[in-house]
């Protein structure tokens, strides 16, 4: 395929393909901005009103953006173009996260990250129950391949396993409904971002397990029967854990860019999957996830349960040019100076 010429639209497209990534309860904490001398769009971190009560050191921001990454990577081959991200590229600017050329076509044969170009339209969190269909092993497999060519590691435990990370997971829920400038950041970013009005929609929040077996996260942190609908899950979920070898900045982008990777590959097989993050926000819990089983370090970025089930709503997005070039919502350049 020759290369797309970079018109208008052409870049509005790219920057929308980008922002169907997940992020941390809908935040969406990013910003794009062309640089025309090295036809290349770079990706920055935006603050979000909420979020640093929720994600105080970053993490999880840094997770966000890298599966918008990964999708941008993903739009770039579709276009024609080379999908590479050059991440962190100037220690100066610390709220620059990646920098992406739009200029050298695609030489030799064709990459394989254009074919999930369509799922990437399709995937949304799926919070419903699914059903007892297993996960076909050589699925479980692509998905580990997924997570490997982005540089991390894709487990998926046995029963007893499983159960313990669900049982962290569940720690941490309480931990996160009790905490009261957690839960307030919380339901500010469910309820909107910034007052666009932008958050998750109720479709989208899915549903309890009356098993009480799955900790789905209560956006609004009031566990309250009237407002959240309980209904039976799957007795054996199917959940696999995210991590990496280390534990720096540049590990949470690629973090998450495997992660939006490994969604995409479910998705195109018709896999729905929803996010179980509340034990990576407690570090105590954190480093239980990963510790017990590996002769070396891991470092886990996040859980995900996987099945068959209802799609998922979709949630709002910020539109292409709310997210270009405007430098007023910028993160502070010196918010991530200090990390490794
Ligand atoms: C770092 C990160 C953490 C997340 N944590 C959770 C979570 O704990 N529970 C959940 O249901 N969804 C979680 N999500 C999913 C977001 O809520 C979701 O991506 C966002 O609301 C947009 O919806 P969509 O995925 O359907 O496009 C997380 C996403 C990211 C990137």
């Amino acid at each position: 395929m020759s290369a797309a010429v970079l018109d208008a639209s052409t870049l509005e497209t790219l920057i929308a393909a980008a922002v169907t990534a997940p992020s941390i309860h809908n935040s969406q904490p990013w910003r794009f901005r062309l640089d025309p001398d090295d036809v290349a769009l770079e990706i920055r971190a935006a603050d979000r009103h909420g979020l640093r009560h929720i994600d105080p050191q970053g993490r999880a921001l840094h997770l966000s953006i890298g599966c918008a990454i990964f999708n941008l990577r993903v739009a770039v081959a579709h276009f024609g173009w080379t999908p590479v991200a050059r991440l962190l590229p100037r220690p100066t600017e610390p709220d620059l996260l990646a920098v992406v050329p739009l200029s050298s076509a695609v030489t030799g044969r064709s990459t394989r990250l254009s074919a999930l170009y369509g799922a990437l339209w399709r995937r949304h969190s799926s919070r419903f129950p699914f059903s007892s269909r297993p996960l076909p092993r050589r699925l479980l497999g692509e998905l580990a391949m997924a997570a490997q060519a982005e540089g991390a590691l894709l487990t998926h435990p046995g029963p007893a396993e499983t159960d313990r990370l669900l049982q962290l997971t569940w720690e941490a829920e309480r931990l996160n409904t009790a905490d009261a400038g957690r839960a307030a950041g919380s339901r500010r970013l469910a309820h909107g971002i910034d007052g666009t009005g932008l958050g998750i929609p109720p479709a989208a929040l899915g549903h309890q397990d009356a098993r009480e077996r799955i900790p789905m996260r209560d956006f609004g942190a009031h566990r309250h029967p009237a407002v959240l609908v309980s209904r039976p899950f799957e007795k054996r979920p199917s959940i696999s854990v995210l991590s990496t070898a280390h534990d720096r900045r540049v590990d949470w982008l690629r973090a998450g860019q495997a992660l939006e990777r490994v969604l995409l590959v479910a998705t195109a097989h018709g896999v729905r999957a929803s996010l179980l993050h509340q034990a990576l926000e407690w570090p105590a819990l954190r480093e239980r996830l990963t510790g017990e089983h590996h002769t070396r370090p891991e470092h886990a970025h996040m859980v995900i349960r996987f099945g068959y089930g209802p799609e998922g709503a979709p949630s709002p997005r910020l539109t292409a040019r709310q997210v270009l070039d405007d430098s007023g919502h910028a993160a502070r350049a010196d918010r991530f100076s200090s990390l490794p």
